[in-house]
């Protein structure tokens, strides 16, 4: 597979990034005449996206982003499908953004790399789970890499392209090219590495700071000033955590920390408490900050 023969991408998994990837890349991809499906198994997971993709163009367009015209173009190089095998025979690039769920990413993998090209790029964008854990059951491996989106996929331009010990040179260099004419800043991970690079320096920096505040060093304020005015953070690390969900982060660190038993992947006993309490950050009013205005 060449960049020039990509022309029909897949996306599979309707959700949060799936709908996103799968906009991003009938938009930004236009000049290229992208062809784009997005399938989930969930009927409702294609209606509700189907519903958004409406609402993000007609919304475009009332801001002066998209003419109706392109926006017109956008829709109709986006299919939604609720049959994932079918949605991928044709595709040339496909892209796996389902459930973080080792088992279901496994049987998915498997069926898809049977029924399409067998040279379709093949794409997870799992950011826990390296493509490795799929590269036994998927039919030529040397396609097979992890392309990882971050979210909101739209916004943000980063794409890691990390290589698996499977995954060719050529392949890898297809997915760099295709995150570029999607309007992404790709990077390429030569080694698979849990947290890849963008999560990993965030995680060492979270880290950091409620080492910091465990010992008394400053406060929660003084900290994230600290990396926003000293070190140009568009926002500290506890004001990112509030937004993230601080469950989120105890979550990913309780899970590194079995993985690894490094004692640095510990969560933060201050991270635990607040957990315990329910202090989520924005989503529950309170976490490092309070929020008057959120939803309880
Ligand atoms: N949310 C994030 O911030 C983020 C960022 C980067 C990467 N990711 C990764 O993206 C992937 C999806 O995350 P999300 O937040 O969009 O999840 P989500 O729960 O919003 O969406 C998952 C979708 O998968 C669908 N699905 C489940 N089983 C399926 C199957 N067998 N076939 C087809 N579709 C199926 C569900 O119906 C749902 O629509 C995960 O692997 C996650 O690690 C998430």
């Amino acid at each position: 597979m060449k960049i020039e023969d990509v022309k029909n991408v897949t996306v599979l998994g309707a959700g949060a990034m799936g709908r996103q990837i799968a906009m991003n890349t009938a938009m930004n991809g236009r000049k290229e005449g992208y062809k784009v499906t997005v399938a989930d198994s969930f009927p409702q997971a294609v209606e509700s996206a189907k519903a958004w993709a409406a609402d993000y163009l007609a919304g475009r367009v009332k801001k002066g982003r998209l003419t109706q015209e392109e926006a017109d173009q956008v829709a109709a190089n986006l299919t939604f499908s609720g049959d994932v095998e079918k949605s991928a025979e044709n595709a040339d690039f496909i892209i796996e953004a389902v459930i973080e769920d080792l088992k279901v990413k496994r049987e998915l993998f498997e069926k898809v790399s049977k029924v399409c090209k067998p040279d379709t790029i093949l794409a997870t964008n799992s950011s826990n789970l390296v493509s490795s854990k799929l590269a036994d059951v998927t039919v030529n491996p040397e396609r097979l890499m992890n392309l990882h989106y971050f979210n909101p996929a739209l916004v943000m331009q980063l794409v890691e392209v990390v290589r698996g010990p499977h995954t060719s040179a050529e392949a890898v260099e297809v997915a760099k090219a295709f995150a570029e004419k999607t309007g992404k800043c790709p990077i390429i991970i030569n080694k698979e590495i849990a947290g890849f690079v963008a999560n990993r320096i965030n995680a060492a920096v979270t880290r950091e700071a409620c080492l910091l505040l465990e010992k008394g060093i400053a406060s929660v304020e003084d900290i994230d000033t600290a990396c926003e005015k000293g070190l140009g953070y568009p926002m500290g690390p506890f004001r990112l955590m509030d937004m993230t969900g601080l469950d989120v982060n105890y979550y990913v660190r309780r899970d590194r920390y079995a993985e690894s038993g490094d004692e640095n992947d510990k969560p933060s006993p201050l991270v635990i408490e607040k957990v315990k309490k329910g202090e989520l950050g924005r989503k529950t009013g309170k976490g490092w900050y309070t929020y008057p205005d959120a939803k309880k």
